[in-house]
Order: C-alpha cells, then structure tokens, then sequence
C-alpha cells in the first residue's frame, strides 16, 4: 500500500479538475466551490459529504437569514447532484439556526429542497449526537445536528460491514426453532444504526486546529467506508479546515475540497499535507466514549447544601 499521497493546491478549477482526471491523491481549491462545482464533469464524485455555513454571521459568512440559506441551497444543491456518480452518495450535515432564541432545523430546508429532486432518495437522517457546546439559560442546550445521507439511485453502494460495531452480546444465541444453539447476532457485528454518538472537536479535542465548526474525522471515517469505495472520490465543498480530507485519505479514498477562506485554506491544506506522510493527528472511531459513572457525585455539594439535605 502506497504510504505518502500526492496533495496539490490550485486557484484556478481548470487546474483543479484535471488533477482530480490524473489520480492526484488529494486536490484542494482556494476559491468559490460554486466554481469549482460547475467546472467538474457529470458523474465524477462518489461522495459529497460537506457541512455549509449555517447563516449565523459567523466570520466566514455575510450572510444571516434562512432565506439565505435556501437560496444558497437553491443553487449549489442541484450541482452537486449532477456530480455524484449514479449509485453514490451525499451527505449533508446541518444543525440549527437560531435567531432570538427561536430554532429553525436547517435539514427541513434541505429536505424540502430535494423532495421533488426524482435523482436522489434520503436513506437516513442520521442523528449525530455530541455531549460539548454551548449551555442554554432559556431553553434545552442542543447536542445533537443531523447528517442527511442521500443515494443518488436506487443501485447504490453501501458498505454496511466495513462500519458494523461491536454487539451488546456478542455470544447469545437463538434458542429455540430450527437455528437453535447458533448465533443469533452477525458475528462481525451490528449496524452502528442511525444515531451516531461522536465527540465534537470542542476544547482540548486532538483535532482542534483552529476552525470553529470542525467536523470530528471519526465521523466522515463511518461515511468515507459505508458510502464511498476504496479509491473513490470524496468531495467537500466546504471543507474549513479539511476534516473530511483527512478521512478521506487516512480511509485510502481521494479528495477534492474548496475552501474560499485564506486562513482556513491554509489550515486544510497543512492538515493534509501531515495526513499524506502518514501524520494526521485524530482521534479513531471506535475509541469508547468516557461515561460518567451514575453513581457519582454530579458536583462537589457545598456545605450548606448538604445540611440541607440531610
Ligand atoms: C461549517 S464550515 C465547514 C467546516 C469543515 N467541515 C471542517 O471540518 O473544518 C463551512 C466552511 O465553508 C466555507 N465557505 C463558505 N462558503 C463557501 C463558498 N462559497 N466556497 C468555498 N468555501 C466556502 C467557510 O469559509 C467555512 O470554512
């Protein structure tokens, strides 16, 4: 297996697209991904899985509105359909927009886009769920956003055993009628089902490189195998800080992403780099997620509290 990948950066989407034709590893283009998008042949992608600014007015956004969004949506959704190979996927990852403390899901938006959309078919709304983030005053905090997998045909490609998970019990057994005494689970394991319990790149996380919305790699690693074949392409049009580059290579798939911010290009671009000699720094999939024991102190109960109590 071939170790060190080829990376090539590009401002121009004719460079980018011929790199992408030629089998170049991983292609990162600084510039509009509207650009790129309608510069790619049909057919050329097996994955798109991205994350659009949600229209918060964060600092790589102008814009601020649902309406915004939608339009954005408008534009960029049907292109990124005519990409996707028959039979490949896209995956689209929102979560909410909050203005005056009112929720809007923004996967309403996508979905009401694409219903009508006869190429594509939702397979799953998959839960992505995070314990980290902000602590709400006025209403639940929100630990969840959902990731919209969509399969362009109904002959898709779906690898459901490079992402089974280990079985509650592993050993149990049918036992009664004709299968009796055997196993009654898959010996590889069970379907990791549609609610994905994966840590958010908040605070000390290994992977923080200074994006504010950094999608885990763990998470794209179960979409990169489940979705997209070895040698496949995988398309990020807004990566940030390329996250989904580096699970792309790290899963032995190709890459293409744009980014039109300069820092975060920049970002993206030494992650990858790292990641195509073999250095990508991330934490793996199936680490186990610290639980805190049920029978332990919530806090450190001030004195006056226990007496309280007592
Ligand atoms: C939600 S963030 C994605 C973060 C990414 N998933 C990661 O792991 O770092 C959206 C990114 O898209 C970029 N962006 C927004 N509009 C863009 C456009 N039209 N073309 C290229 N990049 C864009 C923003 O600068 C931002 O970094």
């Amino acid at each position: 297996m071939r170790v060190t990948k080829s990376v090539r950066e590009y401002e121009t989407v004719r460079g980018a697209n011929a790199a992408i034709g030629a089998g170049v590893d991983c292609v990162l283009y600084r510039g509009d991904c509207f650009d790129l998008l309608s510069g790619l042949p049909d057919a050329s992608v097996d994955l798109v899985i991205t994350s659009p600014p949600y229209c918060l007015g964060m600092e790589y956004e102008r814009a601020t509105t649902v309406q915004d969004f939608i339009l954005a949506h408008e534009k960029i959704l049907p292109e990124v359909i005519r990409v996707t190979k028959p039979g490949g996927s896209i995956c689209w990852q929102v979560g909410n927009h909050i203005s005056k403390q009112a929720v809007y899901p923004l996967d309403y938006a996508v979905f009401a886009l694409l219903e009508g959309r006869k190429e594509v078919s939702l397979r799953n709304r998959i839960i992505w769920s995070f314990a980290h983030g902000l602590h709400g005053t006025s209403r639940f905090s929100g630990r969840y956003e959902t990731l919209l997998w969509y399969t362009k045909g109904d002959q898709y490609f779906f690898d459901l055993d490079a992402v089974r998970v280990p079985q509650k019990y592993p050993g149990k057994r049918h036992y009664k009628g004709p299968t009796k005494g055997e196993f009654s689970g898959n010996p590889l394991g069970k379907n990791p089902g549609d609610v994905w319990d994966i840590p958010n790149v908040k605070g000390n996380h290994v992977e923080k490189v200074g994006h504010p919305c950094q999608f885990p790699v763990a998470l794209v690693q179960r979409a990169v195998r489940a979705f997209c074949p070895q040698g496949g392409v995988v398309l990020d049009p807004f990566m940030g800080s390329g996250s989904a580059g580096v699970a792309a290579l790290v899963e032995q798939r190709r890459f293409l992403g744009a980014e039109y911010h300069k820092k975060y290009f920049g970002l993206a671009a030494d992650r990858l780099k790292k990641t195509a000699v073999g250095k990508a720094i991330f934490r793996p999939l199936e680490r186990p997620i610290l639980t805190p024991n049920p029978r332990s102190q919530v806090a450190i109960v001030p004195p006056h509290f226990r007496v309280a109590a007592e």
